[in-house]
């Protein structure tokens, strides 16, 4: 008997790996590379808003590369922000997107934190598409942070964790793409990714196209999903 394909997935994650490669190939600075990762991530969100995903979550900056980068590169992803939350996000948003923000925002230079919670607040409720940023954001601090106010809340249960992450009222993620060929989710979504399909490429980010990302969501809507039940 043929087995039913799954539909387009509700929320897609992506790791956005390989900016920095794709830059040094050509012999350009980080900088260059992220610029054009921030191209591509614009493409991309809007195919996936085309397709009728709901939630794509993209992983901009992560709580250790603000440990860890140097202060030009991150002052470039600071810029990046800048940009984008000035002019790009106020568009989708205006076309009836949403941006949600998830992660410790308060790290970030204020005039970025103040712009990243203008351009939430300024979405458009029940919109059909929202593009969640994961800034500052990892996973094992967000569980800590979580388990803690659930416990001051009256104590830990699945759903009382779940309604103190950050995710809290998105669906768990469907499908999680890694692009620049590293096989791992480095501190993202990791209790939300419980039962999410991983999608691996090669592909460094930059080069990561709105047909790639097509491909990606064939190959999910291919798969069997089984949540831990028999064949
Ligand atoms: C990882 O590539 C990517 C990042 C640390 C940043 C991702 C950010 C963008 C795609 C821009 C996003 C848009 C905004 C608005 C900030 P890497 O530098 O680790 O690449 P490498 O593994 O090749 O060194």
């Amino acid at each position: 008997m043929s087995r039913a394909l799954n539909s387009v997935p509700r929320h897609v994650g992506i790791i956005m790996d390989g900016n920095g490669r794709w830059a040094k190939k050509r012999l350009m600075p980080r900088s260059y590379g992220h610029n054009a990762g921030m191209k591509a991530m614009i493409k991309i969100s809007e195919r996936a808003a085309e397709r009728g995903i709901e939630y794509l979550t993209v992983y901009a900056l992560s709580t250790e590369n603000i440990i860890s980068r140097p202060a030009d590169e991150l002052e470039g992803l600071y810029n990046l922000l800048r940009k984008y939350f000035g002019e790009n996000a106020q568009k989708l948003c205006a076309e009836g997107s949403a941006i949600k923000i998830i992660g410790d925002l308060s790290a970030l230079p204020p005039d970025v934190e103040e712009l990243l919670k203008k351009g939430e607040a300024n979405s458009p409720e029940n919109a059909r598409f929202t593009l969640v940023f994961a800034i500052n954001y990892g996973s094992r601090s967000e569980i800590a942070r979580a388990a803690n106010l659930a416990a001051a809340k009256g104590g830990i249960t699945e759903e009382s964790l779940e309604n103190e992450l950050y995710t809290a009222g998105i669906p768990a993620p469907d499908l999680i793409i890694r692009t620049g060929g590293e096989m791992r989710l480095s501190n993202f979504l990791l209790y939300q990714a419980a039962y999410a399909e991983l999608y691996f490429t090669k592909v460094l980010f930059p080069d990561f196209t709105p047909a790639h990302f097509d491909k990606a969501i064939e190959e999910y809507m291919s798969r069997e999903r089984r949540y831990g039940g028999s064949r």
